[in-house]
């Protein structure tokens, strides 16, 4: 897909080289009514892809209209017909806010929610939650959304990093290597959590007819083409990926460990984002991973959304980024 210009009125900055793009001034609500609402939503979906995540502060937006925007985004997109927004498998039937919001709170990562397992005997290590959500599934996410409303004064930072880049830090011959295997992908510890909370896991569909049932199991490529910017990007993650098939479980041990250690110790392919009350940012999960940051006491809480894409494929003659952004130029 190719950016038409309509965001060019709003001042912007790359937060770094590689990742991560923020807006002044652009609301939501705007976005959502504006005449060229259509134009403005898609060239927004594209900077997404492009950038892996934007920033949009202090916005006026009630969770109803992020889920709004969420359909329009995923659907300019270009995402199939039967992908719709998500349904948590945790997420309790009649929720407050409906099914396809989730509520990320610290109160909920207290009881042991979430990635970083706090009640188990787990990693210390913070970069244990890198993840790009819901990768369980055999049709995952596209876009998400997360507004803070309620945050710390210091403290609960998000770091997002890029997939295209990480891909472009493989040697050639390993970049082959990998563009022939799939991974296989689990949450099988939702399964304990909701057991402990005494929520039944959501086995119904999950905001696509192939999102279903307990096993929260799924097998996707090691290396995806997003559709959008039609550049291949790692698709494991610490947080989903257990498993590299077709190799012994030493090899995938190895190759898992190579591939998280180049996400998690290249700083240089992640932005940090240190929000302020309300902030939005949308990012790309097809591309990207991010981290949340517990390094704080008080009370953080804020309103999700998730939209699914396609079932993840690699097109062996889509480029990297690097080499797609040279031709460009
Ligand atoms: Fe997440």
């Amino acid at each position: 897909m190719v950016y038409s210009g309509s965001l060019d009125l709003y001042s912007s900055r790359d937060l770094t080289p590689i990742i991560g793009r923020e807006f002044d001034g652009l609301q939501v609500a705007y976005l959502l009514h504006a005449v060229n609402s259509d134009q403005m939503i898609r060239d927004l979906a594209v900077t997404i892809s492009e950038r892996g995540v934007v920033f949009l502060r202090a916005q006026a937006v009630l969770p109803a209209q992020m889920r709004a925007l969420c359909e329009k985004l995923t659907f300019l997109a270009g995402c199939p017909e039967s992908s719709g927004l998500h349904v948590h498998p945790l997420t309790e039937e009649g929720s407050e806010l409906g099914d396809q919001i989730s509520v990320i709170s610290s109160e909920k990562q207290k009881k042991g929610g979430g990635l970083t397992h706090q009640l188990s005997d787990t990693s210390r290590f913070a970069s244990v939650a890198w993840h790009a959500d819901i990768t369980f599934e055999p049709v995952p996410s596209d876009y998400a959304m997360l507004k803070i409303h309620t945050l710390p004064d210091t403290g609960g930072d998000t770091l997002w990093a890029s997939g295209y880049e990480i891909y472009d830090r493989l040697s050639p011959a390993m970049a082959v290597f990998l563009e022939g295997l799939t991974a296989t992908h689990d949450a099988k510890f939702f399964n304990d959590e909701a057991a402990r909370l005494g929520n039944p896991l959501r086995t119904g569909t999950r905001g696509s007819p192939l999102n279903h049932g307990v096993s929260l199991e799924a097998r996707h490529p090691v290396i995806r083409t997003n559709p959008v910017t039609g550049w291949k990007s790692v698709f494991v993650n610490k947080g989903f990926t257990r498993r590299i098939n077709g190799v012994t479980k030493d090899e995938s041990d190895l190759l898992l460990k190579h591939l998280f250690d180049l996400v998690t110790q290249n700083h240089d392919a992640q932005v940090r984002f240190k929000w302020s009350k309300n902030d939005l940012a949308i990012w790309d999960n097809r591309s990207n991973w991010h981290c949340a940051t517990f390094d704080y006491d008080a009370v953080r809480a804020g309103d999700r959304v998730c939209s699914l894409g396609e079932a993840p494929y690699l097109d062996l003659s889509s480029k990297s980024r690097r080499t797609a952004l040279q031709e460009r130029e």
